[in-house]
């Protein structure tokens, strides 16, 4: 396995750029099987997630083609509808191709996807409303057997502004005659991503990027080619990179207003910000103080931003309050920042962090994709050599991190572990 080599302590300086997004990725791959034409994607990231999901399509039988700039997919030859229970677990988010299969085959085999470090990630929100829309669910065997002879016209309102489950009642919705209504839908830039693909191919989807996104039912979809958008969380963390450093850095290729409260909060800390049309300027030459966080749904402050923003709490001065209200167990990557000299406190889904001058360097064990990532910025932190290993969980989301870091100026290699 790898793991990354850092020497810290230096402030970053210079210009990066960020990758196409995993969270837009992983349903727009998903719509890909709807539609039964060809598909050629643009900016999909190299990353694990994505690797595995085309892993899924070609055992559903897609036709995938990697080309040096896109993916181009075939999904005409499909005819499995069951998602490999092996590659299931390996990918949680992949229960999300099962509305895309339903809405082609009007039927889906799969198995409960497992939680991962963050939480226990239940899918009830995505079967509940399943059935509210036509689907019958049968979990009583290995598998869980989703039918229905058609999808049908509903309105449905979520308990909880789920981005998956959005995701996945939209790409269930995408053919027939019906009209799906879902009120208190998530309102990420993912899924307004999704929906302006799924428009590209003939979909009717109306309303992504608010809390009421209506589907009309249509019967053919055509070859389309499309765009990824940039990966906002990556833009996130290496402009956090850039402040937890004290330095200077221009994070190009992204979409300002998608980080919007990160903005917002890395000038409250004491950054300063420049916003252009599609770059963020950040020079972090203050000394920075303490804020308090509240992650929320979008477009309040991002839950995989926490991890990256908590980190760079633990040199602020003063004491900052960040209340955890999207996963219930999205700390646990603070145990090992602990061991780097923060002082911090866990009561539930709130974490205390009283800001220490620096921190010290340590061998790390990332336990989760965006908790590894928080280790790589305390490691550019703090003056000596860190060490942060099991990088299986970061490679699933960032494409050539340490590359990425190092356009910034930061010294570290990835090296080929035990
Ligand atoms: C997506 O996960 C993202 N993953 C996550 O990013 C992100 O943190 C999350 O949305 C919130 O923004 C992808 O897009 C692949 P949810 P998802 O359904 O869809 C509970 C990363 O680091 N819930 O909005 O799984 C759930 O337990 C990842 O890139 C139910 O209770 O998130 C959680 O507490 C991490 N029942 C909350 O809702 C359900 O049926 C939010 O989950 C579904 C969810």
């Amino acid at each position: 396995m790898y793991r990354y080599i850092i020497n810290g302590g230096k402030k970053l300086y210079g210009e990066s750029y960020v990758s196409g997004s995993k969270n837009a990725s992983l349903p727009i791959l998903a719509a890909c099987i709807i539609s039964g034409k060809t598909t050629k994607l643009y900016n999909v990231p190299d990353i694990e997630d994505v690797r595995i999901t085309l892993e899924i399509l070609k055992d559903l039988g897609c036709k995938v083609k990697k080309e040096k700039n896109k993916i181009i997919i075939n999904s005409k030859y499909m005819t499995e509808t069951t998602i490999p229970e092996n590659l299931m677990r390996k990918l949680r988010s992949s229960v999300i191709i099962a509305g895309a299969i339903i809405a082609r085959f009007k039927k889906a085999q799969f198995s409960y996807p497992g939680g991962c470090d963050i939480g226990s990630r239940p899918i009830n929100l995505h079967l509940e409303n399943f059935k509210k829309i036509g689907i019958k669910i049968n979990e009583n065997t290995r598998y869980i057997e989703c039918s229905c002879d058609k999808i049908e016209s509903k309105n449905i309102e979520l308990d909880f502004p789920s981005v998956g489950a959005t995701e996945n009642l939209i790409l269930a919705s995408v053919l027939g005659t019906q009209e799906v209504v879902i009120k208190n839908s998530a309102m990420e830039p993912e899924i307004v991503d999704l929906a302006q693909f799924l428009n590209r191919m003939g979909a009717n989807v109306y309303g992504a990027g608010t809390n009421v996104i209506k589907i009309k039912g249509v019967t053919t979809l055509k070859d389309t080619s499309y765009k990824i958008m940039p990966d906002r969380i990556e833009a996130g963390t290496l402009l956090i990179a850039g402040a937890i450093t004290g330095g200077m850095v221009k994070i190009n290729s992204i979409i300002p207003e998608h980080i919007s409260p990160v903005l917002n909060k890395l000038e409250e800390v004491g950054c300063e910000i420049k916003i252009s049309k599609n770059a963020v300027y950040l020079n972090a030459n203050q000394k920075l103080k303490a804020v308090n966080i509240k992650t929320m749904p979008y477009p309040g402050f991002p839950t995989d931003l926490q991890p990256l923003f908590s980190t760079l709490l633990t040199i602020c001065e003063g004491t900052s309050i960040i209340s955890e209200n999207i996963f219930e167990n999205r700390f646990k990557f603070m145990q090992e920042i602990q061991r780097m000299g923060a002082q911090i406190a866990i009561e539930g889904k709130t974490l205390i962090i009283k800001g220490v001058k620096r921190l010290h360097s340590a061998d790390l064990e990332s336990t989760d994709l965006r908790g590894g990532a928080a280790m790589v910025l305390a490691g550019l932190c703090a003056k000596g050599t860190t060490r942060v290993s099991n990088l299986k969980y970061l490679i699933r989301g960032y494409e050539n991190l340490d590359k990425k870091l190092r356009d910034l100026g930061a010294d570290i290699i990835r090296e080929e572990g035990e």
